[in-house]
């Protein structure tokens, strides 16, 4: 459901992707040193065949830190020994953060097809972890895969990375697709991984729960903004979180369905439709909520989230919207620019952050 094109994930080497574990910026960086300093101490450069050996050690000292995940490269991964050969075979790039000496931190990303690029290989030194070169590399690997013409960037991540996942997330890639099995000596499980370079997607229940996070971010950064959404500023982060949690239930559960949208990789937008209408108005949903990250306005993604969710009330049936918003709010006019119809207005509907109520705008249009 996330990602269009067919085998999008298909034909992935055995143990990309394995672990980006730890290094979400945010965590503690390491004593007496910042993150840039700590990522200026390791530039970035095109991997080497050379750094085999290298590539070989932060492998092992990443996966030290999971019992159970067990190493044999020989047996489950010779390319290591060449992996600059590797994926150029494929079209694809390595980098590595480090100095001749010593590998820090690594990348690798390779085309699979229809506009897809998988990233691979995201591994950093845990004694560098925190200190944002993880952020760097993957900076670095979406930056060539989308000037390659990547439309939709995918990887896959062992069950067991929870720290993994997280940053993931935080870089707006959602859960995708079913558990992947690779038969290994670690028993390997993966999660695989997707976002559109550009675009919207309507999530199942699996994204909406890896979602949750950046869309918190996200309600949060709006609330503080605006006056037309649920909740009053400021917003704490943990109750946003839970907000998303439950909605990701009820996209589970059918009752509402949620869009979300991309731009340059970030995901910036998203778009709510309550499809748990009385039996007496089972032809009716209601749009709950349309969001834009404030530095993301004004570019046209507001009016493809509400479009989406007009597309995906017609596919459940639905032949009317409905809508309410604060009068007054620069959320009316985006609302009677994109074709809806003012049914009038409920005086004092709305208390915001200040002491006097606002009206309520009620808005309708027809679906299909
Ligand atoms: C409402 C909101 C979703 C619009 O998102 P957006 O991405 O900025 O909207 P778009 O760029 O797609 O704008 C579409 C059209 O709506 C109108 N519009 C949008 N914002 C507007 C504003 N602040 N003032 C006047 N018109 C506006 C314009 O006609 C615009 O087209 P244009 O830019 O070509 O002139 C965004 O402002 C937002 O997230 N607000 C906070 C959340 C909220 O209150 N949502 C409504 C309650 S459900």
């Amino acid at each position: 459901m996330l990602v269009p094109g067919k085998a999008w994930m298909a034909a992935c080497a055995r143990h990309d992707a394995r672990a980006a574990a730890g290094t979400m910026r945010g965590s503690k960086p390491m004593t007496g040193e910042t993150g840039m300093t700590a990522i200026s101490n390791w530039p970035i450069r095109q991997g080497r065949d050379t750094d085999g050996p290298g590539i070989i050690a932060l492998i092992a000292s990443c996966w030290a830190r999971y019992p159970g995940i067990r190493m044999d490269v020989d047996g489950e991964m010779p390319e290591l020994h060449t992996l600059a050969t590797y994926y150029s075979q494929q079209d694809g790039a390595l980098w590595i953060a480090g100095t001749d000496s010593r590998v820090a931190g690594m990348i690798a990303t390779r085309p699979l097809d229809s506009g897809t690029w998988e990233i691979c290989r995201v591994y950093v030194d845990p004694a560098l972890h925190g200190a944002g070169l993880g952020h760097a590399l993957l900076d670095h690997a979406e930056r060539h895969a989308i000037a390659a013409g990547a439309q939709c960037l995918t990887l896959w991540s062992d069950t067991r990375f929870g720290r993994a996942h997280r940053f993931y997330e935080k870089r707006s890639y959602l859960r995708h697709g079913p558990v992947r099995v690779l038969a290994d000596i670690s028993n390997s499980l993966e999660f695989g991984y997707a976002k559109p370079v550009n675009g919207l997607e309507l999530l199942d229940i699996a994204a909406a729960t890896a979602a949750a996070a950046r869309l918190a971010d996200i309600l949060v950064a709006c609330v503080q903004t605006s006056a037309s959404l649920e909740f009053l500023p400021p917003l704490a982060a943990g109750k946003a979180r839970a907000f998303w949690h439950q909605i990701a239930a009820d996209v589970g559960a059918g009752r509402r369905a949620l869009a979300v949208g991309w731009r340059d990789g970030v995901l910036l937008a998203a778009g709510l439709l309550d499809l748990a209408t009385p039996e007496t108005q089972r032809h009716r949903a209601i749009v709950r909520l349309v969001m834009v990250h404030p530095e993301a306005r004004r570019a046209g993604l507001g009016r493809q989230v509400l479009r989406r969710l007009e597309q995906a009330a017609v596919a459940h049936g639905r032949t009317l919207l409905t809508l309410e918003t604060r009068a007054g709010d620069p959320e009316e006019p985006f609302f009677q620019a994109e074709g809806w119809t003012e049914a009038g207005r409920i005086p004092d509907a709305i208390s915001g952050a200040e002491a006097s109520a606002h009206a309520a705008v009620v808005f309708w249009k027809r679906a299909g």
